[in-house]
């Protein structure tokens, strides 16, 4: 058996790698989608704006990750750290890859990464507050509502020293 890399983050059924230059294509083609981009800032996005957006590291210290179900992508997600012990997360999967607890299983593995290895104690996650399959997803993750934040809900999750 072949070991995993150390830039792999392991789900149950999902696994994060890091979205790089030659996952350009993919990711233009995923976020030139109206229907991708809906809870997504809502406007697709040039082939420029991918590139300079969602591959590699960017200021402020966003990292972009690809998701993985086996080996196949199924959707984009990012952390941005916020302070030296938290920061936040956003994630999207392609319509045919939602509604299989993909999504709450991607998060959960990020933010176990985001605890034992990155060192932080608070995650949030900022859904639009109409966005209910989002909310139910990222309680199922482990995340509670802090309180609205302009059209959005804020939400916590604060892995505990066991979750690790
Ligand atoms: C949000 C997202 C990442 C969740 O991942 P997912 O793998 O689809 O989540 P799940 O399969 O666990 O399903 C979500 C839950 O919401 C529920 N749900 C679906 N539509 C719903 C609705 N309109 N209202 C309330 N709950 C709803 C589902 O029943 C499921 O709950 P259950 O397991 O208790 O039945 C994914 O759906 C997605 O990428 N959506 C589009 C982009 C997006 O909204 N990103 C989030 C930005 S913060």
């Amino acid at each position: 058996m072949q070991d995993t890399p150390d830039d792999v983050i392991v789900g149950e059924a999902t696994s994060l790698v890091p979205a790089t230059e030659e996952h350009l294509p993919l990711l233009t083609d995923w976020f030139a989608d109206p229907e991708f981009v809906r809870n997504w800032g809502g406007r697709p996005l040039t082939r420029a704006e991918v590139a300079a957006k969602y591959t590699g590291r960017r200021r402020p210290a966003v990292v972009s990750l690809l998701v993985l179900k086996g080996v196949a992508p199924v959707g984009y997600a990012q952390y941005v750290p916020a302070g030296p012990r938290d920061g936040g997360i956003d994630m999207a999967l392609l319509p045919h890859a939602q509604g299989q607890g993909l999504g709450p299983d991607a998060a959960r593995a990020l933010v176990r990464h985001l605890h034992a290895v990155m060192g932080w104690d608070r995650v949030t996650v900022d859904p639009e507050a109409s966005n209910h399959r989002a909310i139910r997803a990222w309680t199922k993750a482990g995340f509670r509502p802090v309180g609205p934040q302009g059209s959005r809900l804020l939400m916590e999750c604060r892995p505990s020293p066991s979750s690790a």
